[in-house]
């Protein structure tokens, strides 16, 4: 079976595309890149390609049979045409199988819920190509929070506006398994799959700092209105709000969500306890 997989200068890319390699063998796998040169060292073609270039992915997908497409980073209605693009794409070349990271999220209305949407579109447009397919919903990465610790120590909190919501996330390295099984198990075929971990509120993310890593960290909660404010500030409109929108979502319960993953993936997520302890060392 030959795979080819989206956006391998990416985190989630490259770590499912190592994965790949190990599962299918590296003359089984296939990369595409917006930026080839920040690819790292995986041992695999890497063909330059743009979500806006249908050409890009012309080339990219000559004998391949299942494609896994990584959702992109843009403005929220420019990536459901992107996807679109590399769906119909998929189609002439013959391509069997799509399989899409998606994103979870109950339906709301936070400052999230036009990238929700455009992932919803894009779930649409994969089911209504005619294709093949296995969808999956990932939770939210925890690395970027375990990567901004320095910042928490230093401002000896972690302040948003998720209240006692809970999150349920997970990590880039078990998704990559889930969707390593995807791309081959066609029994999984038709659905969508919820990818995620364990629920936890901001409270208990506090606690596994401080009990993993040794700091005193407290939740420090801030209202819907002054946390967008806040992000705005620092971050831009645009990313500040989808900052503010998860954790509203959060606060609205709409990021708890039930897990597939051992459906998918035949062992059981990892632990919050097992993930930090992984990460401390
Ligand atoms: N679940 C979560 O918590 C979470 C968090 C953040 C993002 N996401 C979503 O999950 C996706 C994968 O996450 P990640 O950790 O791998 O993010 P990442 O490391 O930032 O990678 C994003 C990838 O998308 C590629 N990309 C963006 N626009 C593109 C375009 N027009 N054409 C081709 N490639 C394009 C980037 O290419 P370049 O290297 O050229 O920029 C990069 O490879 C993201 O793109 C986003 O949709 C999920």
């Amino acid at each position: 079976m030959k795979v080819a997989i989206t956006a391998v200068s990416g985190e989630l890319g490259s770590a499912i595309a190592k994965r790949a390699v190990e599962k299918f063998g590296k003359e089984n796998v296939v990369g595409t890149a917006r930026t080839p040169e920040k690819v790292k060292s995986l041992g695999i073609k890497v063909f330059k390609a743009d979500y806006n270039s249908k050409e890009d992915f012309l080339k990219a997908f000559q004998g391949v049979e299942v494609v896994l497409l990584i959702s992109g980073m843009g403005d929220p209605d420019k990536r459901i045409e992107q996807h679109q693009k590399v769906i119909n794409v998929a189609k002439e070349s013959g391509v069997r199988k799509i399989v899409y990271t998606s994103i979870i999220g109950k339906a709301g209305n936070s400052t999230f819920d036009n990238i929700v949407n455009s992932n919803r579109q894009t779930e649409q447009d994969i089911i209504n190509s005619g294709l093949d397919y296995a969808i999956g919903r990932n939770g939210l990465y925890i690395e970027p929070d375990i990567e901004y610790l320095d910042k928490y120590i230093k401002e000896g909190e972690i302040a948003n506006c998720a209240a006692d919501g809970k999150c349920s996330y997970t990590t880039r390295d078990e998704l990559a398994i889930a969707y390593v099984q995807l791309i081959q198990n066609d029994s999984l075929n038709g659905k969508v799959y919820n990818l995620v971990g364990e629920a936890i509120t901001q409270t208990q993310l506090v606690g596994y700092f401080n009990k993993y890593f040794n700091t005193s960290l407290i939740f420090n909660s801030l209202t819907p209105e002054d946390y967008l404010a806040w992000q705005q500030k620092h971050n831009g409109e645009f990313l500040g709000a989808v900052i503010a929108g998860i954790y509203t979502k959060i606060r609205n319960r709409e990021f708890e969500i039930e897990s597939d993953f051992k459906k998918i993936a035949e062992r059981k997520h990892k632990t919050m306890a097992e993930i930090f302890s992984q990460f401390k060392n």
